[in-house]
């Protein structure tokens, strides 16, 4: 069997991605429409030529415009589905989910809504399709510390349905070291800590990220590559990264797809898994994401079984539930 072949029907797990990530511009319309909001985009056509960046912030200003048309319970069910609907014809059996609840309670838009909404798709497709998740509460770094507090204050009564919480939003300039404290209180509440670092920020973020806020696994974090002694503590300590390879390239932290790092970072001993992060504005789905670094890293069978099995090994699942998988 080929790696191509293998890739398109194996059971994999993906563990990053955004749900407001997942929202294809044709159901941005539609919402849009239904919620009588303005959208700046006429046609596909626009949405295309809005859709190129030439870093993170150009993509985050987009995306949150994006998320503004996003108000009720059933818009939030309605994108959760669409992604596990995409999940079910990949084979992605398990998700690990991030949603980020102030992009919309600073419109709003009350946290119940949000989590309401995704919580109903994640039971329907567990009980449709077999697909289990978790989910991610995702805090904004460009907003204050204190803001993530109020949140991790909002989430207290739906604690049962969180298992972990990150960081996400604009990472350079807003170190994890601003968030110490709120990670903090946030594992005492019994969230398990990760944090994006390293995808456009120095190693230095993800040091911040492992000795500030205790994280369990790190999100990106491409960039312990400039760092040897970093790299040899990530591998030691056996962390988890969530390399997201064609973010990477339509974000230009990588020049060019046959020059991303996945490959060297398996190499070194790096515990890597490959995932999507936001698949419907940066052209792919997580399968999508194995097949363009297979075909442009000439990725081996073994290679490509050893990042699915990642993926399932560096998940939050329990033990057992592990097992049924690996
Ligand atoms: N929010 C959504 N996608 C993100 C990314 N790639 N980095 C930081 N924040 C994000
Ligand atoms: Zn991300």
């Amino acid at each position: 069997m080929t790696a191509l072949e293998y890739i398109k029907q194996v059971p994999k797990a993906e563990l990053h991605l955004h749900i407001e990530g997942s929202f294809e511009p044709e159901l941005m319309f539609e919402i849009a429409q239904r919620n009588k909001i303005e959208i700046p985009y006429a046609t596909i056509e626009d949405v295309n030529k809005a859709y190129q960046f030439s870093n993170l912030q150009d993509f985050l200003d987009i995306y949150y415009a994006g998320a503004n048309v996003l108000i009720h319970e059933q818009d939030f069910y309605d994108l959760t589905m669409a992604y596990f609907k995409q999940c079910a014809k990949e084979n992605v059996l398990h998700a690990e989910i991030m949603f980020d609840p102030q992009t919309h309670t600073k419109r709003g838009v009350e946290f119940s809504t949000v989590i309401n909404g995704i919580q109903r798709a994640r039971e329907e497709a567990e009980k449709e399709f077999g697909i289990s998740s978790l989910l991610i509460m995702s805090y904004l770094r460009h907003l204050s510390e204190e803001d993530a507090f109020e949140t991790l204050q909002q989430s207290l009564p739906y604690k049962h349905l969180i298992k972990a919480v990150g960081l996400d939003s604009s990472e350079k300039g807003n170190p994890p070291s601003k968030f110490q404290r709120v990670f903090e209180a946030s594992i005492k509440e019994g969230y398990v800590p990760v944090a994006h670092a390293g995808e456009e920020g120095p190693a230095e973020y993800i040091y911040e990220a492992l000795d500030l806020l205790k994280i369990a696994r790190i999100d990106h974090g491409n960039n312990c590559l400039t760092d040897p002694k970093l790299v040899e503590r990530l591998v030691q300590e056996k962390i988890g990264l969530t390399v997201c390879p064609l973010s990477n390239t339509a974000l230009r932290n990588v020049d060019h797809i046959d020059n991303h790092p996945l490959k060297k970072m398996l190499d070194l001993g790096l515990k890597v898994t490959v995932n999507s992060d936001d698949p419907a504005y940066f052209g792919g789905y997580l399968t999508q994401n194995y097949i363009s670094c297979i075909e442009a890293l000439d990725l081996s069978l073994q290679e490509v079984k050893q990042l699915v099995r990642h993926s399932f090994e560096y998940s939050f699942l329990s033990e057992q539930d592990k097992e049924k998988f690996l």
